[in-house]
């Protein structure tokens, strides 16, 4: 093999080609396809068990992401012996159809990810859990409901507030038929030097059950 060995792939009816590099030695791919956020997680693992390489064109983040939960999700069902039972999707938000329960457990600080760790932690204007709970009645089943599983931390930051939640609850047809709370008790919540210690000190975790009107 040549010191810089090459991987070509077709893109817009060109066939392209380029030096291929690999941190770890790896071998260059057999096959390169083109992908992005249209890509399903199916798809790309299909791929990936088959040895074709995939061309990201997308936003990097979310490249980030499909790898990450591809792997973590798989590995958990996997080692929790739920592979028959348990199918992974990659979704915006919501897969196809309706379901008799849905839960959800979104970022929880509307604030934008300072690092690729945070995306799970903040997202900008709320955007995951306005989503969710906008699109609810839509993919539940008639009967159904919802586990919305949040933080308060951020109405305790002043980030946002509990009238906020509720009233896009109301907004989106949805009544709240039930609620159950902890308190964290992690050492930093004890921590009165952490900047954050008089938010940490108040948060409280709800998984909110929600159901349509
Ligand atoms: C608080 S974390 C959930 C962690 C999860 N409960 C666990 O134990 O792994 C929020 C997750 O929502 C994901 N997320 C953010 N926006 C999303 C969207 N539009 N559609 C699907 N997932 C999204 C983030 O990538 C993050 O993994």
């Amino acid at each position: 093999m040549s010191e810089h060995p090459v991987v070509s792939w077709s893109e817009a009816g060109a066939t392209h080609s380029a030096r291929w590099r690999s941190e770890r030695g790896a071998s260059p791919p057999r096959r390169v396809v083109i992908a992005d956020e249209r890509m399903n997680t199916e798809a790309a693992y299909r791929h990936a068990c088959e040895g074709v390489a995939l061309l990201w064109r997308g936003d990097f983040q979310n490249a980030r992401h499909l790898l990450q939960a591809l792997a973590c999700a798989r590995e958990n069902i996997a080692r929790l012996g739920l592979a028959g039972q348990v199918e992974v999707a990659q979704a915006d938000l919501f897969p196809e159809g309706r379901a008799k329960l849905i839960v959800c457990n979104p970022p929880w600080i509307p604030a934008r990810p300072s690092s690729p760790l945070e995306h799970a932690i903040c997202e900008p204007d709320s955007r995951m859990l306005r989503g969710f709970i906008g699109g609810l009645a839509a993919h539940l089943e008639p009967g159904g409901e919802s586990w919305l599983v949040l933080s308060d931390i951020a109405e305790h930051l002043g980030l946002r507030s509990r009238a906020d939640l509720l009233a896009a609850f109301d907004a989106a047809g949805l009544r709240v038929a039930g609620r159950t709370s902890v308190r964290p008790h992690h050492p930093r919540v004890a921590d009165a030097a952490d900047p954050l210690h008089a938010a940490r000190a108040a948060e409280v975790t709800s998984l909110w059950r929600l159901v349509v009107r």
